[in-house]
């Protein structure tokens, strides 16, 4: 069912609540590190504003658990969404309650009011109907451009489409048609990078677009679990290895599917994963007991690169090493650039695979930079969002 976006409701002059996801990381200073989400909401929020609408700015951020945690305020995006728009913004004490309503009944045209924290009330992620409908009651119209957050049934994002018309905000639009995209009719050879932590976490991703991939290569700690399923020796590596049998299922079914399925053939290994440990290159299967892979080798880099080069679709989650300490940043970073110089439709997502971009210097030369971590993720593999469900149904 299709969606109606924000062009197609008549929204002059109303009181929208707008759901973006201003889930942005902070430094100790509670400064703001990577504006991007703040940046993603803009193009929603200046049509609105264009609209003359009275905008109600509702956000997570972090998991304060349904209590009021002081470092969690949202009082950091004031700032700098305030910049970015050229418009002074008011923040709002609570996201519910008397004064929250009266504050937002004295809105005028084209002004900005920015909610509390959503999650400082545990009901939220509850997705509560009295909360919902509290939510609801400071707007005559809801709009939901928090792709990053789709993926959660909570008040905001799925409750109080129940109370409000609802709409589907640019920013949440354009994740749906580029990642719709990678599932429908990516042009091919389609290339799939994973890396991070966890094979759980991206394993969802890799059943579901087998049948869709040409090839998939594979870093960071969960390429270990591979490495092993493969019977290669990988040390002291991070192996999960209540997924072996699920890994080394992967595995077969893409022989079956004739896809190259590429894990590294050499590793940078460390005695700890710390910036002064020792750390060494090491061919595929002679990692030492006592040693770790913290990051892909030369010989990895070169051939990822030549999949790189010979992809027409990418899609990237998931950094190739522990790249925060600067000696295992190297494949990571090889990656990054090899994206940015690929001539192929380049996708990204995930938190630290946005972060290694920007780290790069490459960010403006990948195609789509996916505000959603787990939101994509869950969207590649094939799940229905509940976030995106709730506004079908209208
Ligand atoms: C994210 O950062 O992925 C989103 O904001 C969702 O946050 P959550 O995982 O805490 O629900």
């Amino acid at each position: 069912m299709e969606i109606k976006d924000i062009k197609q409701v008549d929204l002059e002059g109303k009181r929208v609540f707008l759901r973006v996801d201003f889930n942005v990381p902070l430094n100790e200073k509670k400064e703001i590190t990577d504006e991007t989400r703040i940046r993603a909401a803009l193009p929603t929020i200046n049509y609105l504003l264009e609209k003359r609408c009275k905008v109600i700015l509702a956000s997570h951020l972090g998991r304060p658990k349904g209590k009021v945690v002081e470092s969690l305020r949202i009082a950091p995006v004031k700032e700098p969404l305030g910049k970015l728009l050229n418009k002074q913004v008011t923040l709002a004490p609570d996201c519910i309650g008397a004064e929250v309503e009266n504050l937002s009944l004295k809105m005028k045209e084209g002004e900005l009011l920015l909610l509390e924290n959503l999650r400082f009330h545990s009901e939220e992620e509850k997705n509560d109907q009295e909360f919902s409908e509290k939510l609801a009651k400071l707007a005559d119209f809801y709009v939901n451009d928090a792709f990053g957050t789709a993926h959660r049934a909570h008040s905001s994002t799925v409750g109080i489409t129940e109370f409000l018309p609802s709409a589907a905000g640019f920013l949440l639009e354009k994740e749906i048609k580029v990642l719709s995209k990678l599932l429908q009719n990516p042009e091919r050879p389609f290339l799939l990078i994973l890396g991070g932590a966890k094979v759980f976490d991206k394993v969802g991703v890799i059943k579901n677009l087998l049948d869709r991939v040409n090839t998939v290569i594979l870093g960071g700690a969960l390429s270990y679990t591979f490495v092993k399923a493969k019977n290669w020796d990988v040390g002291n590596s991070y192996v999960e290895y209540d997924k072996l049998d699920l890994v080394k299922g992967i595995l077969e079914e893409a022989r079956k599917r004739r896809i190259e399925f590429h894990t590294p053939l050499d590793h940078i290994i460390a005695s700890k994963i710390a910036a002064d440990s020792n750390y060494i290159t090491t061919e595929r299967g002679t990692i030492p007991s006592s040693w770790i892979g913290v990051d892909i080798g030369p010989k990895a880099i070169e051939e990822y690169k030549d999949c790189i080069k010979r992809a027409k679709t990418i899609f990237w989650n998931g950094p190739m090493g522990v790249f925060e300490i600067e000696p295992f940043a190297q494949g990571t970073m090889e990656i990054a650039r090899a994206l940015a110089s690929a001539d192929a439709y380049t996708v990204v997502g995930g938190g630290d695979s946005l972060a290694a971009v920007k780290k790069a210097g490459v960010r403006e030369k990948i195609d789509h930079l996916s505000t959603g971590g787990g939101a994509s993720l869950e969207f590649l593999e094939g799940r229905i969002l509940p976030g995106i469900a709730a506004l079908q149904k209208i």
